[in-house]
């Protein structure tokens, strides 16, 4: 008999390549549809997988809807990847997002626990939960202090997860990720909009790349590595709690800098703050500009991860480094523009 796992946020970054990766391992994979009906599953079909996937309706909101699906389906392992993980629209909405993330997680736990405690369950924590760090680099033992709705929520979120092992005996695992890019990234986070403006301007659709704080620092690593780390997480002897990171920062500007490099254009920056610009050595052209539309009421400065404890216990290792990172999505939305196919 195959594994069964249920994946949920089955049409974001993450559950596309986790999705892969458990149909690879020979699982049974259903995916949890809120119908949103946005975009589709863009993201399966460019895996090659949406008709390997069996989709359910379930939204984290409705609590009697994930129960019957948790009761039919009868999971052996549930990847909570649902989320508003929009960091900057959970300013804007956080009763909403509060809701979905917070209590979302806690409908899903209290489901397993009622209906069947074997189930494995993984939440999506997040680095965002460290926020505005004192000491770096950050691991499982660092102080938290989220900055935003949506990091206060993954809090809610990892500490119930906590509890729920510590309490019931439940084998769930919060992995903490550092952020995560691929070419299937939301075009809403930061290095898929540079990375798809990059490609636009390369070939002549759009004037110039419009951002926010350019001196913020990620640790960004490749998405498809860090959905492996989610699978060992759940086939470890005991659940626990996990970073996942590169253990290397580099700020939003270096991202643009390498980006414009791999489309052949090199970019110089003149001006400070609100007028700084970047500019195209070759012709003089401003390419990047600043706007305070893109400024969060609270920012997350830096993030710097330390991995060591999934090295030793998972032998997990991230492999790609951050220039190859931005090579493989400047590359990919190259292809995607010259084709028509964004
Ligand atoms: P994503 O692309 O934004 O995907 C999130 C998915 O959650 C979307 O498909 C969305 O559905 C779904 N969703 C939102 N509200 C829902 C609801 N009420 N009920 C059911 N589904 C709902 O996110 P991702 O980058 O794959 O990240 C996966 C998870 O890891 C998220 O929980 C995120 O917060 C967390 N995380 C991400 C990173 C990272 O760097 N990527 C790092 C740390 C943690 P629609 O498609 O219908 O909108
Ligand atoms: N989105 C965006 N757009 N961010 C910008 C922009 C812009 O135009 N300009 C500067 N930034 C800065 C943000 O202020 C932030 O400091 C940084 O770029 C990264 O922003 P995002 O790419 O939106 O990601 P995030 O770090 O806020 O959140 C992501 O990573 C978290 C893990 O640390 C999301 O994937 C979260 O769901 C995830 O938990």
């Amino acid at each position: 008999m195959p594994k069964v796992a249920l994946i949920t946020g089955i049409r974001g970054q993450d559950g596309a390549y986790l999705a892969k990766l458990l149909l690879e391992k020979g699982y049974e994979v259903y995916g949890a549809d809120r119908r949103s009906g946005e975009g589709g599953f863009w993201r399966l079909k460019e895996l090659g997988i949406e008709k390997d996937v069996k989709i359910v309706y379930m939204d984290l909101l409705e609590f009697t809807n994930i129960f019957r699906t948790i009761e039919k389906i009868k999971p052996d392992e549930i990847y909570n990847l649902a989320a508003q993980s929009f960091v900057a629209a959970s300013f804007e909405q956080p009763i909403l997002t509060s809701d979905i993330n917070s209590l979302g997680t806690l409908r899903l736990l209290e489901v397993i626990r009622t209906v069947k405690p074997d189930t494995k369950f993984y939440q999506a924590s997040t680095s965002e939960m460290f926020g505005k760090a004192k000491t770096l680099p950050l691991n499982e033992e660092s102080y938290f202090y989220p900055r935003s709705p949506y990091a206060v929520s993954k809090l809610f979120a990892h500490w119930i997860t906590v509890n729920y092992r510590e309490a019931y005996n439940i084998f769930a695992c919060s992995g903490i990720l550092f952020n995560h890019e691929s070419p299937l990234r939301g075009t809403e986070f930061v290095t898929r909009k540079i990375s798809l403006a990059v490609a636009r301007i390369k070939y002549g659709k759009q004037d110039k790349l419009v951002v926010g704080n350019l001196d913020a620092k990620r640790d960004w690593g490749y998405a498809p590595e860090y959905v492996y780390g989610m699978y060992l997480m759940l086939q470890n002897d005991k659940p626990d709690d996990f970073v996942l990171a590169t253990g290397e920062a580099h700020s939003v500007r270096e991202f643009i800098e390498e980006a414009f490099r791999v489309a052949g254009f090199e970019i110089y920056w003149e001006g400070r703050g609100l007028e700084e610009k970047g500019r195209d050595a070759k012709t003089g052209k401003v390419l990047v500009e600043v706007s305070p539309e893109f400024y969060r009421p609270a920012e997350v400065d830096v993030l710097l991860g330390d991995y060591s404890k999934a090295k030793r216990i998972l032998g997990w290792e991230p492999k790609t480094a951050f220039k190859e990172l931005v090579r493989i999505m400047v590359e990919e939305d190259l292809r995607r523009v010259r084709d028509g196919k964004v």
